[in-house]
C-alpha cells in the first residue's frame, strides 16, 4: 500500500500554540494529538476558550508568527504544514484545506459580488478560464441550494440573509474542492431552523465529496448528528476521545459529562434522522472525576437550541 494512502488525512502530534505578544504569553493549546482519516468527520467540543479556534488556525497557519509561538507537528495530506514556504502556503490554503466561521462575514470580502469571489478563488488555484470558473460558482451556489443561484452570484454579502450568506461561504470554501474542511461553529449563529438546514447540508456535501470534517460546536446535539468521532478539549488538551457513540453513551470526562447533563430534558437535536441520539439517561462509566481539573458547567457559554 501507498503510504499516503495509509497514513491518516490529519495528523497533529503534540501541538503547542503560546501567544507572546502580551505582558504575559497564554498558552492557549498545550500538546494536542489528533489523527483524521480521509472523509471522516470529528467534532471538536469544548468550553469557550479551550483552545478550539486556536487549533483550527494552527492547521491553516493563521496565527502570525511575529506573535506566535507554535511547537510540535502538524501533517495535512502528506504535507508538513510548518514547513510550507509562502507560495506553498497559498497553494495548501483553500486547495487542500478550507475553513468556515460563525460570522460569514469575517470570511466574506464585503466589496466584491460573491460570484466575483469565488471565480477569483478558483482562479487563484487553478488556470482555468474565467467563464469556466463562473460556470463553476453556479455549481456551486445550486449544491448549496441557493434559490436563484444565477442573481445571488452578482449579490455583495450584505444583500444576502444570514443562512444564505453562510451557505455562500460553505460554496467559497469547497471551490478549489479541498480535502479538508475546517468548520468552527458554522451554525451558532443562525437560528434553530437554519441551523437544521445547514447541518443537513454540511453532512450532504460531505458525504457526497467524501470530505474530512472538523467541526467546532458547542452543540453536542449537533455533534451526534454530523460526527464520526467526538474529541473534547479542555485547558488546551483533548482530554477525551472515541468514536461518537461511545463517547455519548460512557462520558470520561467531566466537562463531558456536564454537557451531557446540560442537555437532559431538552429534546435531542429535532432532524428526522437523529432517531439514534438518545444521550440523556447516559450513566456514566469509568468515571474518575478527582484525576480532572475542575470541570466549569457549560450551560453559560452553550448556545441554546
Ligand atoms: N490572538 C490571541 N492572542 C492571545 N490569546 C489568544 C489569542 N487567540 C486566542 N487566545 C486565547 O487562547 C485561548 C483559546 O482560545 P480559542 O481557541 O479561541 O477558544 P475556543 O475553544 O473557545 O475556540 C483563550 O484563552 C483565548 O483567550
Ligand atoms: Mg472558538
Amino acid at each position: 500500500m501507498n503510504s499516503s494512502t495509509s497514513a491518516p488525512l490529519v495528523d497533529i502530534r503534540d501541538l503547542t500554540v503560546t501567544f507572546t505578544r502580551g505582558a504575559r504569553p497564554v498558552n492557549a493549546v498545550n500538546g494536542v494529538d489528533l489523527r483524521i482519516e480521509r472523509g471522516e468527520v470529528v467534532a471538536l467540543i469544548g468550553e469557550s476558550g479551550s483552545g478550539k479556534s486556536v487549533t483550527l488556525r494552527s492547521l491553516m497557519r493563521l496565527h502570525p508568527p511575529q506573535a506566535t509561538r507554535i511547537g510540535g507537528h502538524m501533517m495535512v495530506d502528506g504535507t508538513d504544514v510548518m514547513a510550507l514556504d509562502r507560495q506553498a502556503l497559498a497553494d495548501y490554503r483553500g486547495a487542500r484545506v478550507a475553513m468556515i466561521f460563525q460570522e460569514p462575514l469575517t470570511a466574506l470580502d464585503p466589496v466584491y459580488t460573491l460570484g466575483d469571489q469565488i471565480v477569483e478563488a478558483i482562479r487563484r488555484h487553478e488556470s482555468i478560464s474565467s467563464a469556466d470558473a463562473r460556470k463553476r460558482a453556479l455549481e456551486l451556489f445550486e449544491r448549496v441550494r441557493i434559490p436563484s443561484p444565477e442573481r445571488r452570484l452578482a449579490a455583495y454579502p450584505h444583500e444576502m440573509s444570514g443562512g444564505m450568506r453562510q451557505r455562500a461561504m460553505i460554496a467559497l470554501a469547497l471551490a478549489c474542492r479541498p480535502k479538508l474542511l475546517l468548520a468552527d461553529e458554522p451554525t451558532t449563529a443562525l437560528d434553530a431552523t437554519v441551523q437544521i438546514q445547514v447541518l443537513l447540508l454540511l453532512r450532504e456535501l460531505q458525504r457526497e465529496l467524501g470530505l474530512a470534517v472538523i467541526f467546532v460546536t458547542h452543540d453536542l446535539g449537533a455533534a451526534v448528528e454530523v460526527a464520526d468521532r467526538i474529541a473534547v478539549m479542555y485547558g488546551g488538551r483533548i482530554v477525551e476521545e472515541g468514536s461518537t457513540r461511545d463517547v455519548i453513551r460512557a462520558p470520561a470526562h467531566p466537562y463531558t459529562l456536564a454537557l451531557l447533563r446540560s442537555r437532559a430534558g431538552r429534546p435531542a437535536v429535532p432532524l428526522p434522522i437523529a432517531a439514534h441520539t438518545r444521550w440523556i439517561s447516559v450513566a456514566p462509566r469509568n468515571l474518575n472525576a478527582r484525576s480532572w481539573p475542575p470541570a466549569t458547567p457549560p450551560a453559560a457559554s452553550a448556545p441554546a437550541i
